[in-house]
């Protein structure tokens, strides 16, 4: 499985500079969240929602611990770990682990300013 590019690399890498930052970014046309955790992680994850597809991070946020589907408000940390419905956590309630709802991760890697992802299939 090859590395693919991910494209204007130095501006993404500026903009995932603080902790708690998302990106969406195209990369081979797949559409993805980039995003870097408190951890100073970079992870590259699906921007398709596992519930009906919905396009999970529209533009880029900067300070956030999670990410929100706008169409049926499911809640995914920066790892991309399904957390619940907004619904549910606002009631303080979370979601059971499982896998299938969680954002794919696909792996990623940062040098000299660029950041390649290895595609995953689905
Ligand atoms: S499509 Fe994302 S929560 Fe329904």
């Amino acid at each position: 499985m090859s590395w693919h590019p991910v494209p204007d690399a130095a501006a993404l890498a500026r903009a995932l500079t603080a902790p708690a930052s998302a990106v969406p970014v195209r990369v081979a046309g797949i559409p993805l969240v980039l995003t870097r955790g408190d951890d100073g992680t970079l992870r590259a994850l699906s921007n398709e929602c596992p519930h009906q597809g919905a396009t999970v991070c529209r533009a880029a946020e900067h300070g956030v611990a999670s990410l929100e589907c706008p169409n049926h408000y499911w809640v995914f940390d920066l790892t991309g770990t399904f957390q619940g419905s907004r619904l549910a956590l606002d009631r303080g309630r979370t979601a059971p682990p499982d896998p299938a709802e969680n954002l794919r991760e696909h792996p990623c890697r940062e040098t000299a300013g660029f950041i390649e992802v290895q595609l995953q299939e689905r």
